[in-house]
């Protein structure tokens, strides 16, 4: 645990005291042990002010939902809009400025994670990349993946599949709570296992693994990691050198406030020598502007993983987004938003748990996410999502629970009016 950490961690695990300080009137624990939190809640009140002016939605919603689909940021939305414009004005005449934008996303998804431009390929969606490093490893029959129960589809399918290669796919079972129980994992790794498929943060459970951990055990295994990280990118710190993870994936629309169909897939620079390129079409190759060259000669990039044509709208709005999250780290703090994230959703279970619900959340600081399920009440799930929703409070359902998923703009006024609905 770095020092941000020990810091970040006693505040939370010493949740209540602010509060009984406040109710006891100590002014001398205010001045003294609490200095310290106070002067993060008013940092996280100035982001959290600063933030809401990008975000339109917060003018109808009280928005929670995030883990689904999330609202655009103003300056995704400029862009997008933008970009329409060009397209009903322009055209092909403005292209090569679109194609900047590319290169202008790769760059910013590379920034976020500590990988090289290199690395980073844009897809279409988490899913297609997960299928790029599914067809792309040369499985022989018996080797072995380890994948998990209880993960999006996606995360699953797509090595399920591999059965009809002759893989030997295993299933880890988490913990009743989703946890993840590194040991008993591990345990499951067996000389054949070539790579392991586990989501960063579970879609329903939002427990969140350590990647870094995980791969400095399975590279000792000589077993590889893919890390579904669309439940997490954004908000929470990947550094792909310090973590190890060999491949990384995830669509914009969620934690990086992009719109649907634009995302990024990282490959670590040493497997682009072995991996076979899948989805190969005119943008593989390195002259790719030279359309009477058909040989297969890759580009030395990711890149190679980009086919053909892109969602160039898709990714003027997720370059502009990522961009404006990052210039919100540089004047808040580089983990401002998981600060936020995570100071949000633990308000939100204390209020949720006040108020009656039944409330899923790991203990550790270090395993929790953006995402909260709980039960209302016997109340099913449905019914209670439509009342929310008539009083533009947005949450979801995922496996018989409701769930919400908090970003860093959410504020306490914003849990308010949740409770508020769920009460009524
Ligand atoms: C963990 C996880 N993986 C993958 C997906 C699917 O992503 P996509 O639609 O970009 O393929 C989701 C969507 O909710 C998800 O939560």
């Amino acid at each position: 645990m770095d020092r941000f950490d020990k810091n970040f961690g006693e505040s939370h695990n010493d949740e209540s005291s602010l509060e009984s300080a406040v109710k006891l009137g100590n002014s001398e624990v205010l001045r003294g042990n609490l200095a310290a939190p106070m002067e993060k809640l008013a940092r996280l009140d100035a982001f959290r002010q600063a933030s809401r002016q990008e975000m339109p939605i917060c003018e109808k919603y009280a928005y929670f939902d995030h883990a689904a689909v999330a609202p655009l940021t103003q300056a995704a939305g400029e862009a997008i809009q933008n970009w329409v414009g060009e397209a009903m004005q322009d055209g092909d005449a403005v292209w090569m400025q679109w194609a900047s934008q590319l290169t202008r996303c790769r760059e910013l998804a590379a920034q976020l994670i500590t990988a090289s431009t290199d690395e980073i390929a844009l897809i279409p969606n988490t899913t297609l990349g997960i299928h790029y490093i599914a067809a792309g490893i040369p499985w022989k029959p018996g080797d072995g993946v380890l994948a998990v129960a209880n993960e999006f589809p996606s995360n699953l399918l797509a090595w399920k599949q591999l059965t009809q290669l002759g893989v030997d796919v295993s299933i880890y079972q988490p913990e009743s709570d989703g946890r993840i129980d590194l040991e008993r994992l591990l345990a499951m790794v067996t000389p054949a296992t070539k790579l392991v498929a586990v989501s960063w943060v579970g879609f329903s459970s939002g427990f969140r693994i350590n990647p870094g951990e995980l791969a400095a055990e399975l590279h000792r295994r000589g077993v590889l990691l893919l890390l579904d990280s669309i439940q997490g990118l954004g908000v929470f710190d990947l550094n792909v050198q310090r973590d190890g993870v060999d491949f990384a994936v995830a669509d914009g629309h969620k934690w990086m406030l992009g719109p649907e169909g634009a995302g990024i897939l990282y490959i670590r620079r040493e497997h682009l020598e072995w991996l076979r390129p899948v989805g190969v079409g005119w943008n593989s190759v390195r002259n790719s502007f030279t359309f009477s060259a058909t040989e297969l000669d890759w580009r030395e990039s990711a890149a190679r993983y980009e086919g053909g044509s892109h969602s160039m709208v898709g990714f003027a709005g997720l370059s502009s987004s990522l961009a404006w999250m990052q210039r919100m780290r540089d004047a808040f703090g580089e983990r401002i938003w998981e600060e936020s994230v995570l100071d949000s959703t633990q308000w939100a279970v204390t209020a949720l748990r006040e108020a009656g619900a039944t409330v899923q959340r790991p203990g550790r600081i270090e395993q929790q996410s953006g995402i909260v399920s709980f039960s209302w009440r016997d109340e099913d799930p449905q019914i209670v999502r439509q009342r929310c929703l008539k009083d533009r409070v947005v949450l979801s359902c995922r496996l018989g629970r409701l769930r919400i998923s908090p970003h860093g703009y959410n504020n306490r006024d914003d849990i308010g009016r949740l409770i508020e609905s769920l009460r009524k």
